[in-house]
């Protein structure tokens, strides 16, 4: 019998057979911050620097700039563009399903979200329909790697350059997804990177942006810092978002064993793929398309049209056999109370909430082994049956 884990405490939710997340500490990096420690240089030193600068190189950029959270990220690449003729107020094209901090982070940096429905098989903005909403006061597109997805970016950027506007990717769930043969974050001006706790490589909390443009580093690391230039003179309308020592100690380590870390999630990724192919009918899974190449953060699943059971009661039979799962998101401007002022109507926004009400997603991280994933499979496959399906 499984155990029952609805309202249990952190500490019991954490016994999940089935963990949604997990954190990497190696030994290098338990040194790094024994040495932070001893010698007192705990705030952004030499450890931020170094965990830039490799940062960089493994992610094909010439800049990277270590940030506090990966909405700190989002907020801070698009502040950059205040540097490039952008007003407070103007627009930035996202996604409307994703992260809620992707819209927050358009606001916290002055500008208003424009929303673009996403399609439910790819989970990512649906490129037929940004072209529709820019505007005279477009100064950028946000699209999403939702789940280490990779969005149509050569589609994206000649929307962009038609219509000279700014790209900055938020490849929060997306470290290490390529696009034919091209690592994602490495197509628009800039990229977001999460470095949260759940996250392919990750300093616990964190976040960092990768550009090619010198320039535009040196306003994020301004940024980053209250506007700060110079010794003591503030240029920019700032943000206090930064890295410290033993973050990046974190980061450095998990740098480290990155090959290890991305192949044993992929390992898991395309296991699930394979597995869950037989679910088919009732499931639409994340799929890996000719030319892509996922940077597995979880496993996502949207029930189809029809069935004669609910996410929910889904989701709970997984809950309660020790699989630990999230909602795959909510469609920002419809979903989310705290974007209901800007007067969007449910219904608007159809996919994304399709996929709202009908989609979970489930870790897929390196701690989490091929049995583990087999009962996961297992359990879905008991549900079927339960429900009267022949699987
Ligand atoms: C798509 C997306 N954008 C932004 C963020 C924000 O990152 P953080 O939680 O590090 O602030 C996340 C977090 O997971 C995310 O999934």
């Amino acid at each position: 019998m499984a155990p029952k884990l609805k309202n249990l405490s952190v500490e019991a939710k954490a016994q999940y057979r089935v963990p949604f997340g997990t954190v990497s500490i190696t030994e290098q990096a338990r040194q790094l911050i024994d040495t932070a420690l001893d010698t007192k240089f705990v705030t952004r030193g030499k450890y931020v620097a170094e965990f830039e600068k490799q940062f960089a190189k493994l992610f094909g950029t010439r800049e990277a700039v270590a940030v506090s959270s990966g909405t700190d990220a989002d907020a801070l690449a698009l502040a950059v563009l205040y540097d490039y003729g952008a007003q407070r107020g103007d627009e930035v094209i996202i996604p409307a399903l994703t992260f809620v901090a992707t819209g927050n982070a358009v606001f916290q940096a002055g500008f208003k979200p424009v929303f673009v429905d996403v399609k439910r098989e790819t989970l990512n903005i649906d490129v037929d329909q940004i072209e529709a909403v820019i505007t005279p006061r477009t100064r950028a597109i946000m699209p999403v790697h939702l789940m280490g997805k990779p969005a149509a970016m050569e589609r994206i950027m000649a929307i962009a350059r038609k219509h000279k506007i700014y790209v900055v990717e938020d490849a929060a769930e997306a470290h290490g997804a390529q696009l034919n043969g091209q690592l994602v974050g490495t197509f628009g001006h800039m990229a977001a990177y999460s470095l949260y706790a759940a996250h392919i490589i990750t300093t616990i909390e964190g976040g960092i942006v990768t550009t090619n443009d010198a320039a535009m580093a040196e306003a994020l690391r301004s940024l980053r810092n209250h506007g700060l230039v110079n010794k003591f003179e503030f240029q920019r309308i700032g943000f206090s978002a930064k890295m410290n020592e033993l973050e990046a100690a974190v980061g450095l380590g998990n740098i480290k064993i990155y090959e290890d870390i991305l192949g044993r999630r992929r390992r898991n990724l395309l296991h699930l793929i394979e597995r869950f192919k037989k679910f088919d009918p009732y499931f639409i899974t994340i799929k890996e398309e000719q030319g892509e190449k996922i940077g597995p953060h979880a496993y996502s699943v949207i029930l189809r049209e029809g069935l004669n059971f609910s996410k929910d009661q889904c989701v709970e039979y997984l809950d309660q056999a020790g699989i630990d799962s999230r909602n795959l998101f909510y469609s920002i401007p419809t979903q989310c109370l705290s974007y209901a002022f800007l007067g969007h109507k449910l219904g608007e926004f159809p996919e994304s909430e399709y996929c709202a009400n009908h989609g979970f997603h489930f870790g897929i991280h390196q701690d989490i082994e091929l049995t583990q994933l087999d009962y996961v499979v297992e359990t879905v496959e008991k549900f079927l049956r339960l429900k009267g399906h022949k699987v």
